[in-house]
């Protein structure tokens, strides 16, 4: 419950940090690395178990990055993706094939997609 709550705190820095990232890097350089140890995490994660069809876009995935692709799916919210993440939406297979994957890493996976989409 805490480890959930502290991660949803992270990914609203990293929300704020994406945003003063885009209007010129203003903001403290302290919680701008905490976001950034965060970011890393979670794409290090999205490398390792989603990059193989997110990258390129393999069976119609939406690339991570590529905002014309996710501008239809982010007004869904993060929690809708997250359980189309976990439990498969069309081509996508339930957690990417990685069963191993707990719900909390997806969804820090998908706060990434959605930081990278904005
Ligand atoms: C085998 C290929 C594959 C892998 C691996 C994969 N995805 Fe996907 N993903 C897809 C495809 C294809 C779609 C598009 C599905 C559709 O819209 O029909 C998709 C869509 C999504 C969406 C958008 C869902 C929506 O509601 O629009 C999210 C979020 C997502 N994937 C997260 C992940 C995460 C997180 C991982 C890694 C744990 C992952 N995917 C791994 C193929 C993959």
């Amino acid at each position: 419950m805490l480890a959930s709550r502290v991660r949803l705190c992270f990914s609203a820095i990293l929300i704020i940090a994406a945003l003063v990232g885009c209007s010129g890097e203003r903001g403290s350089t302290e919680s701008l690395g905490t976001a950034e140890q965060q970011h890393k995490a979670a794409e290090l994660l999205y490398k390792q178990n989603c990059k193989v069809c997110h990258a390129q876009g393999i069976n119609g995935a939406p690339i991570v990055g590529n905002k014309k692709m996710w501008a239809d799916r982010l007004p869904q919210g993060v929690d809708v993706l997250v359980k189309h993440a976990v439990e498969g939406y069309g081509l996508m297979p339930a957690k990417g094939g990685k069963d191993h994957l707990t719900e909390a890493e997806i969804r820090q996976i998908v706060e990434y997609y959605v930081a990278m989409a904005n």
